[in-house]
């Protein structure tokens, strides 16, 4: 008797809970058959679940729909794009940080009575680098053609001097691979193949170690960009070099702040150290702005005003990839890419097991500029104008 009524009473209590749970389960099963079909109707696509820094966030999502191009508000022609691509969002606050920094070391740099401290010849380098580096803060194509001068010439002088290569003085080098880092590097075994160009630049110090058959064993040069030089600079000596004290490094200063890096590391080294130009910086940073925005006018329909909002605005920046192919263009015969692209079997890098991309970039901007180099396009925005072509590039995925 007693046995029978906690039976009753007991499915009392699971008749109540499996209500709450249809009240519960019936709108949401009808919420979903709605993202359905206004899913399969719409010109954007909803999606209710992010991943962001490896964690999935429930949060609503709307991105257009791939193959889908509404009409844009009013005629975007490429004069528009290419005046919106020219605007530097960040400038303004750039510039101001820039001159207080240079009154700041100025002074700190002056000395007071007679000698000269440790400190105050920091300053005073830091002064002199960043104040030279600024000078070229503008936008000059032909920065392209001098990247012989400015980078091949004391490349090939130690080149020369360590036998790590046969110099041609004067011309491009016969071959030249861009390493990066995705993750489809490990799909393929290209490390023999990327080890026989002439020249094989690597990006962000990535290791080679343990995937030489995918990777290659071969560097030539590292192109890193100042955060990663801010960390050597943290090491005893600066220790940026996994491949070896002799390899020269090239660095862009993403932060103005890591120019006080720079003096103590390239002391502490034989091999050059080198800054790319910021004319360099402009022009990459315009190019990959353009074809964000094409993309972004495309896809969305939206006006290019609106393009900030949706890209980091003053954050935005192209990847130090794009700025070492843009760097091999301008000092060899032919470029080969490696390791640039995604897929759904592959990691973001192929040495770390981040999956997420940083936002403040855009890759799909960037491999489109070397879809358009490998069909063999000349019509580049900001260097078709000024007559300035670019050797043939091959993309390996
Ligand atoms: C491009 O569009 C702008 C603004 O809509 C217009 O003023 C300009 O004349 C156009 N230029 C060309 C070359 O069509
Ligand atoms: C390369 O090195 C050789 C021998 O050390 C020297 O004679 C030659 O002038 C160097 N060439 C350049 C371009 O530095
Ligand atoms: C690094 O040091 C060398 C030799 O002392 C100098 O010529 C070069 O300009 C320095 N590079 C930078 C980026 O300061």
């Amino acid at each position: 008797m007693v046995d029978e009524r906690r039976r009753l009473g007991y499915c009392k209590e699971k008749n109540i809970h499996m209500i709450k749970f249809l009240r519960f389960l019936l709108p949401a099963m009808l919420a979903a058959v709605m993202l359905l079909i206004l899913n399969s109707k719409m010109p954007f696509r909803v999606t209710v679940h992010g991943i962001v820094n490896g964690r999935v966030i429930p949060r609503l999502f709307m991105s257009a729909r791939p193959g889908h191009r509404r009409p844009t508000a009013g005629v975007i022609n490429q004069t528009t794009l290419l005046s919106y691509a020219a605007i530097e969002l960040g400038e303004s606050k750039e510039r101001q940080l820039i001159d207080r920094l240079l009154d700041i070391s100025r002074a700190r740099s002056i000395s007071s009575c007679c000698r000269v401290t440790q400190r105050q010849k920091a300053f005073q380098e830091f002064h002199l680098v960043l104040r030279s580096w600024f000078q070229n803060k503008r936008f000059d194509q032909r920065v392209m053609t001098e990247l012989g001068e400015l980078v091949k010439a004391p490349l090939d002088f130690h080149y020369n001097a360590t036998g790590i290569l046969e110099i041609r003085p004067g011309q491009p080098y016969r071959s030249c691979a861009v390493v990066g880092n995705s993750g489809i590097l490990l799909l393929k075994t290209h490390g023999p193949l990327i080890d026989s160009h002439e020249m094989v630049i690597r990006l962000k110090n990535a290791r080679t170690d343990g995937f030489q058959d995918r990777v290659g064993s071969k560097t030539t040069l590292a192109f890193i960009n100042s955060h990663t030089l801010h960390s050597c600079a943290s090491k005893p000596e600066c220790f940026c070099h996994p491949y070896g004290e002799n390899i020269p490094i090239i660095t862009y200063i993403c932060q103005v702040l890591h120019f006080m890096d720079l003096a103590p590391c390239n002391a502490s080294r034989k091999t050059p150290l080198l800054v790319t130009d910021a004319r360099f910086d402009n022009l990459c940073g315009r190019i990959v702005k353009y074809y964000s925005l094409k993309n972004f006018v495309e896809t969305t329909g939206k006006h290019p005003d609106k393009w900030g909002a949706a890209h980091e605005g003053p954050l935005f920046h192209y990847s130090s990839g794009m700025q070492a192919v843009m760097l091999a263009l301008g000092i060899c015969e032919k470029v080969s890419l490696f390791g640039f692209g995604k897929s759904p079997h592959a990691s973001h890098h192929y040495h770390t097991s981040r999956m997420s991309e940083l936002a403040l970039h855009d890759y799909e901007a960037e491999y489109q500029f070397y879809h358009d180099l490998a069909a063999g396009s000349q019509d580049i925005p900001f260097l078709s104008e000024a007559g300035i072509k670019l050797p043939p590039l091959q993309i390996y995925l």
